[in-house]
């Protein structure tokens, strides 16, 4: 990877505000957050232009119900979007933690994720996108 410097012209207090999140994240300096702060912008533009390389996760919060469950299956099951997996933690006696995550374009995904939202109980859902990176797909998984 070639790094390139650039130079930009900010204004001071908005400089300010920036490296003061800077230090509170730890960051040992500005050129890691300012990269971290782009790939989020080119994720989030691309979300927003759409396309069919789309991935994401979505949170939920739910009282433990039969009929929940059984329309949380079913929605899923009838989803254009795919559903990459389900992780469920029972985080208290009565209220379960459910993370989707979802790959598909971003029309099925927001239709899937509204659905859910919608589900008469589902008290918290929060959809978390990304996209990935120009030039990859899914096709290739990799090896850590
Ligand atoms: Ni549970």
């Amino acid at each position: 990877m070639t790094l390139k410097r650039f130079g930009v012209s900010i204004p001071e207090d908005l400089l300010e505000n920036f490296d003061k999140i800077v230090e509170e994240r730890g960051y040992i300096g500005r050129s890691e957050a300012i990269r971290d702060a782009m790939r989020s912008y080119i994720s989030e533009s691309q979300w927003e232009a759409g396309g069919d390389n789309m991935i994401a996760s979505l949170n939920i919060v739910y009282c433990h119900k039969p009929k929940i469950m059984a329309d949380l299956l079913k929605v899923q099951h009838n989803s254009e979007a795919h559903v990459i997996s389900t992780v469920h933690v029972h985080m208290s006696k009565s209220h379960c933690l459910e993370v989707i995550t979802l790959r598909g374009s971003k029309d099925s995904i927001f239709k899937l994720a509204n659905t859910i939202a919608g589900i008469s109980g589902i008290e918290f859902a929060k959809l978390f996108t990304f996209s990935l990176p120009e030039g990859e797909d899914f096709k290739h998984g990799h090896i850590h």
